[in-house]
């Protein structure tokens, strides 16, 4: 498939850091061409794109702006660059080499729902990213591309970079918002929604750093040409699959949304050691895991959930028929865990829950009551708590008790996990 980068085509291209080398790049076109249109239309075309949000749930970036308030509040956007779900590593790929298309999306989105100000919420552990980010902004103000007349067009813009402080939960909406507000990064509860009460009580919008990266290419060539792009009407665009586990070269690589797990395998060179494809999980942690025969469906928003999982982040983690599923849910399963903010009986005491009884299976300490078990605990913990935590840590451990019921049982001997610890990081598998 012969493919022209849209949102990496800057990678690799270190004059791009700079707001003139941007500009020799063709940046800030989108911009000035933005400036030029009422701000309605410019939500218009977003609509028309189909663009669905890529920090998770798949939301429709367009009707999102669609939802701020035409009042006299002062209006928000909140860039969330948290980027904490494991596996995901698309964004700080974004942020790193091409800092000004993620600048020109958030000042066009600004633009459309009258936004003056725009915080770019960075994970804390991004220190690099956010340093590149920092001399970005600062070097667009004095090139009057933010500040007090972006672009000449009388329209004030102010932009912020916030860190965080290492916590998963800070990368739920709502949870942000706390936090950038100064308070402990617990989600709110929902509605009202941030668009309409949202940072400091005020109208605000929430997306992604690749949504809003998408954004300055629509509004340059247009929602239609966008919307040709993918699987169909409902998948459209670019999509960033960040690829790790065991693949020969991991790492972030672009397509048109809806790449098959074969497509992606052949940009990152196959499987590694030439091994065998056990299961994948194609959304990141929260992501039900799939049976190697799902690896030519598109990985898609509608295709994903159509195989009972979901395209979430698109972190793709490849595991070969050496890998125990029983260790990897009880990795994830810990993750959950930790990071659970607590606020909500169900999500709190459900994943600690879950650490336990699938540590207990690993140790070969599990009964033939544990798949029931883990069923019904997800059962509890689906849809019964504040935010969307509770269900992310559901999908694995619920897809590992209903798909992969032999890996439960093959631990039921006594002696423990029958599969041989592989350790990349020493350099020695053993
Ligand atoms: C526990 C949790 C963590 C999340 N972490 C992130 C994150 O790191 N980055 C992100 O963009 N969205 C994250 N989300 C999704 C956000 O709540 C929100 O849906 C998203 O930022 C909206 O942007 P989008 O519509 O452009 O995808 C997370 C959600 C949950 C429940
Ligand atoms: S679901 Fe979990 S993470 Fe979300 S608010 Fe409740 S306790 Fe906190």
């Amino acid at each position: 498939m012969a493919y022209e980068p849209i949102l990496t085509r800057n990678v690799g291209k270190p004059e791009v850091l700079t707001v003139a080398g941007y500009r020799a790049a063709g940046g800030y076109a989108a911009l000035a061409k933005a400036v030029g249109m009422e701000p309605g239309e410019v939500t218009e075309e977003v609509k028309t794109s189909g663009l669905r949000g890529r920090g998770g749930a798949g939301f429709p970036a367009g009707l999102k702006w669609g939802f701020i308030p035409r009042t006299d509040k002062p209006k928000y956007l909140v860039c969330n660059a948290d980027e904490s779900e494991p596996g995901t590593f698309k964004d700080r790929v974004l942020m790193e080499n091409d800092p000004h298309q993620l600048i020109e999306g958030c000042a066009i989105c600004c633009y459309a729902v009258g936004a003056n100000t725009c915080y770019i919420y960075i994970r804390g552990e991004y220190v690099e990213p956010a340093d590149i980010l920092e001399r970005a902004i600062r070097d667009a103000y004095e090139a009057g591309v933010l500040g007090d007349n972006m672009l000449g067009s009388g329209f004030k813009l102010d932009m912020r970079i916030h860190r965080g402080a290492g916590a998963y939960i800070c990368g739920e909406e709502t949870g942000m918002l706390e936090s950038l507000e100064g308070r402990r990064g617990q989600p709110r509860v929902k509605p009202p929604f941030p668009a309409v009460v949202g940072a400091f009580g005020c109208p605000t919008v929430i997306n992604n750093v690749e949504t809003l990266c998408n954004v300055p290419h629509i509004i340059e060539r247009g929602g239609d040409w966008f919307r040709a792009i993918g699987t169909d009407e409902r998948n459209t665009g670019p999509k960033l699959y960040c690829v790790s586990g065991h693949v020969a070269r991991p790492g972030v690589y672009e397509f048109p949304i809806g790449a098959t797990l074969d497509d992606v395998l052949g940009s990152a060179g196959g499987m590694l050691e030439g091994r065998q494809l056990k299961a994948f999980i194609p959304g990141g942690a929260s992501a039900p895991i799939l049976a190697a025969e799902h690896r030519g469906v598109p990985m898609d928003f509608d295709s994903m959930a159509g195989v009972g999982s979901m395209l979430g982040s698109a972190a793709v983690i490849v595991m070969d028929d050496t890998t125990c599923l029983v260790r990897s849910v009880s990795r994830l399963a810990k993750f959950f865990q930790h990071e659970s903010c607590g606020q909500c009986t169900p999500c709190r005491e459900g994943t600690n829950w879950a650490a336990m009884v699938l540590a207990r299976l690993e140790a070969g300490q599990g009964t033939t009551a544990d798949r029931e078990l883990i069923l019904r605990m997800t059962n509890n913990m689906s849809g019964t708590a504040l935010c969307p935590l509770a269900d992310a840590a559901v999908g694995p451990l619920r897809s590992l008790a209903s798909s992969f019921p032999d890996e439960i049982e093959a631990h039921l001997g006594g002696d423990g996990c029958p599969y041989p610890v592989r350790r990349y990081f020493s350099g020695e598998a053993g």
